[in-house]
């Protein structure tokens, strides 16, 4: 009996194998379709970012997915959808704290999930907002424009009367940098060390935060992808910095905000290490948006003459300008091209997760189901001609001016809705002092496409001259002009979070002080 059924099912054993084999054959064949569609939107936005989302943004993509995440995610192109995601009326069907948490926990080993630490890590965030909301930032901005106004002094001695020729923009980087890094942290934290290390994390990250989605373990993908692994070894770095700089007893000299929050971590008791993964993560947030979006801003700026005209006019009109005056009222020009800025070159990644089965505005009636994550895929909400007109895809300084003004509520920059970001307004008070003095100081001339300097290059070096892209931009008479472009340096790969985009090249020019 027994013999018999064994044979009797090896007999069978073949078709069996057969008909398994032909249902995944039949199986693999639906799905090709769908597959190979998902494919082919993720390869064009991985060659470039800029092109897909213009395309996303006509309204022909309503999402991407990602076809290789472990939960299904979704990376919204419509405006519409992606502020019905993090306003408040959503509450009850999206969460924006789990994916933050995960985040957190994966880029930088922060136990948001440990019972232990979860409160302890809730608190220092809140003492975060309470810390750089807009009522309190007067003596943060005090420091600011104390390092500032100091670093833009040593520029002006290092190109002497007769002026001279800087890679601007990686000038522009490294004085956002310094202003918050020594702004924020104090005169202990090597600011040029801690530079370097940002820098290269910056340079790697979008592999790292990519790899959280996939359906791997962390410890894998953080030894096996390249990007993943530069960017976990800069991490790394750059929290031995953070702790040595600690125990150094370098929070004497910080901020009272970074204080505040370091107390946060003193008071529950907890090691030093917790503390300083969570000043790991701040650093990223503080440091990594605001110096690169003030390089692109000078990129712009000095080939718009007649915008740049008529932003000096307003910069030199209110002359020694206090760093908490009301800059969109003050120098409207310089306030709106710093925007215009952000719309094309600051990516928005941030992410909510489904709670509730929930359809959103603009998206049919696709039904999102619990589990989903939504991204914002605010590049492409930057070019949505719905919002900004036809000429969404040309940078045009003076956009957000008079009538414009009224734009500025769809900008996704700073994120939106319930989960904005917590520094906005320092971001933005800091920016604009810091550009009215640059403009105020300075004269600009020459522009020319060099060779980017290496992070630890010093400071005023120029690398050789490399060839030119271009660009069209709109300048203050409404005309469209080609100029120069140092090339998009991170516009390739898969999307990451939050970040600006680098440049490829360096965007040098002649700096003159003016009499
Ligand atoms: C141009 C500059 C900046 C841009 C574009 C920017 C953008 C963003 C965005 C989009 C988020 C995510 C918000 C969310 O959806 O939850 C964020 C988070 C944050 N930002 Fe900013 N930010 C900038 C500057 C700053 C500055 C100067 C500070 C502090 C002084 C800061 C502190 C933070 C913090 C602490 C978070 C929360 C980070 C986290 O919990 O992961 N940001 N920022
Ligand atoms: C950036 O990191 C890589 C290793 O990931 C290292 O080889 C390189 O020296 C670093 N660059 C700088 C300027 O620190
Ligand atoms: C770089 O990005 C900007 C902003 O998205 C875009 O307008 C420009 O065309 C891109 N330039 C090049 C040379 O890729």
């Amino acid at each position: 009996m027994e013999i018999t059924s064994t044979r009797y099912v090896a007999a069978l054993a073949p078709q069996l194998l057969g008909l398994l084999v032909t249902s995944i054959i039949i199986y693999a064949l639906a799905r090709l379709p769908s597959y190979y569609q998902k494919i082919q939107l993720w390869r064009k936005y991985c060659s470039s970012h800029i092109k897909f989302s213009r395309e996303a943004g006509q309204g022909k993509y309503l999402w991407l997915e990602d076809p290789w995440s472990k939960s299904r995610n979704y990376w919204l192109c419509k405006h519409v959808a992606i502020k019905h995601v993090f306003s408040r009326s959503a509450i009850q069907e999206t969460d924006h704290r789990a994916g933050f948490d995960w985040f957190h926990f994966a880029g930088w080993e922060i136990p948001t999930t440990d019972n232990r630490y979860k409160k302890t890590v809730r608190t220092a965030d809140s003492t975060v907002h309470r810390e750089l909301a807009k009522s309190k930032l007067s003596s943060l901005l005090d420091s600011v424009r104390r390092v500032g106004f100091s670093e833009i002094d040593r520029y002006k001695t290092a190109v002497g009367k007769e002026g001279k020729h800087v890679s601007l923009h990686t000038l522009m980087y490294r004085l956002g940098y310094n202003v918050n890094c020594i702004g924020i942290f104090g005169p202990d934290l090597d600011h040029v060390k801690t530079r370097v290390i940002l820098q290269n994390f910056t340079e790697h990250q979008h592999m790292m935060f990519h790899c959280f989605n996939w359906p791997l373990p962390l410890w894998l993908t953080s030894r096996v992808v390249p990007g993943a692994r530069k960017t976990v070894k800069a991490r790394v770095e750059l929290f031995n910095q953070l702790l040595e700089w600690y125990n150094a007893g370098g929070v004497a000299t910080a901020s009272s905000e970074m204080q505040a929050v370091v107390k946060v971590f003193e008071d529950a008791g907890t090691s030093p290490d917790i503390g300083s993964k969570f000043m790991n993560m701040m650093m990223i947030a503080f440091l990594a948006n605001t110096p690169e979006t003030l390089g692109w801003l000078f990129t712009h700026l000095v080939q718009s003459p007649k915008l740049l005209e008529k932003v000096r006019a307003e910069c030199d009109a209110v002359g020694d300008v206090e760093p908490t005056a009301p800059f969109l009222k003050l120098t409207p020009h310089l306030y709106s091209a710093l925007f215009e800025t952000c719309r094309l070159y600051v990516f928005t990644g941030t992410p909510a997760t489904v709670v509730k089965p929930t359809r959103l505005p603009g998206m049919g009636d696709h039904l999102f189901l619990p589990g989903d994550i939504l991204h914002s895929m605010g590049q492409s909400a930057a070019f949505d001609v719905d919002v900004y007109g036809e000429d969404a895809k040309f940078w045009k300084g003076h956009r957000f001016v008079g009538e414009g003004e009224s734009l500025l509520k769809y900008d996704l920059t700073f994120g939106i809705g319930r989960s904005p970001c917590p520094g906005r307004n320092f971001a933005i008070a800091e920016l604009c002092l810091i550009a009215t003095r640059m403009v105020q100081t300075f004269d600009f001339a020459d522009p020319m496409i060099t060779e980017r300097l290496r992070f630890d290059d010093p400071d005023f070096i120029v690398r050789k001259p490399m060839p030119e892209k271009t660009v069209d931009i709109i300048d203050l008479d409404g005309k469209v002009y080609r100029v120069i472009h140092p090339g998009n340096g991170s516009d390739q790969g898969p999307p990451g979070m939050t970040a600006a985009n680098t440049p490829a090249c360096d965007f040098a020019c002649k700096l003159t002080p003016r009499e």
